[in-house]
């Protein structure tokens, strides 16, 4: 078996899904062996049983740190026998205790283009900042947030009529194509850390240059 994935996930998990079906179809070669929630109302909860996967759930318990909550993510990741770690809207940050157990293994995407708009709303930031692309990120994860090495990125264009959920959708469309394949480059071994570059060998480069708008001459 390739990748023995955990996925960890907060909200709707469309992401999820794109990875849950490119593992069904051989695409990644690996199995999801279980997703985990904070959130026990999360519909990733629900796509993971329609698929057959086991699911847990652990809730922030707001006395405790956030070590002690990821000590518990850790042994539920570890109870299925997880070696990598797939965030896919995870809301709440990671801590060392996480990294630690899964080193180099926890990966996120992020719906712009890193290092710009980290955080939260970042569709309707690279709006309201007058950026002409955006896109999204799959990177490692490391002890800031969305800071770590970044793997592969998709651009898409911003339109002057877009709203956040228009943006946000062309994005999310590049997110399920992205994901997969960035999970499918590290199952096959291909992806190097050197510093804060991941290097993909054999290399294999993106396509041309893109304007928005267009340029005529
Ligand atoms: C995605 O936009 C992802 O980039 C971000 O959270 C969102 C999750 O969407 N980290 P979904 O739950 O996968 O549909």
């Amino acid at each position: 078996m390739g990748l023995k994935i955990g996925a960890i996930a907060s909200g709707g998990g469309s992401n999820l899904q794109s990875i849950l079906e490119a593992c069904k179809d051989g695409r990644i070669d690996g199995e999801v062996l279980v997703v985990l929630s904070d959130n026990p109302q999360a519909y990733a909860l629900e796509r993971a049983k329609k698929a057959g996967v086991p699911t847990a759930v652990v809730e922030l318990n707001r006395d405790g740190s956030r070590e002690d909550h990821d000590i518990k993510v850790v042994a539920a990741l570890k109870e299925y026998g997880v070696d990598t770690v797939v965030l896919a809207g995870y809301m709440l940050m990671v801590t060392k205790v996480l990294l630690d157990a899964f080193p180099d293994r926890v990966i996120n995407i992020h719906p712009a283009l890193l290092p710009s708009f980290p955080g939260l709303h970042v569709q309707q930031a690279a709006i309201d900042y007058g950026a002409k692309f955006s896109g999204c990120t799959v990177h490692f994860v490391d002890e800031d947030m969305d800071s770590g090495p970044i793997i592969i990125q998709a651009v898409v264009p911003i339109l002057d009529d877009d709203t956040a959920e228009t943006l946000g959708g062309r994005i999310l469309k590049e997110e399920h194509r992205i994901y997969p394949q960035a999970l499918q480059y590290l199952a096959e071994g291909r992806l190097k850390i050197v510093g804060r570059r991941v290097l993909l060998d054999p290399a294999s480069p993106g396509s041309g240059t893109l304007h928005n708008p267009s340029v005529s001459f």
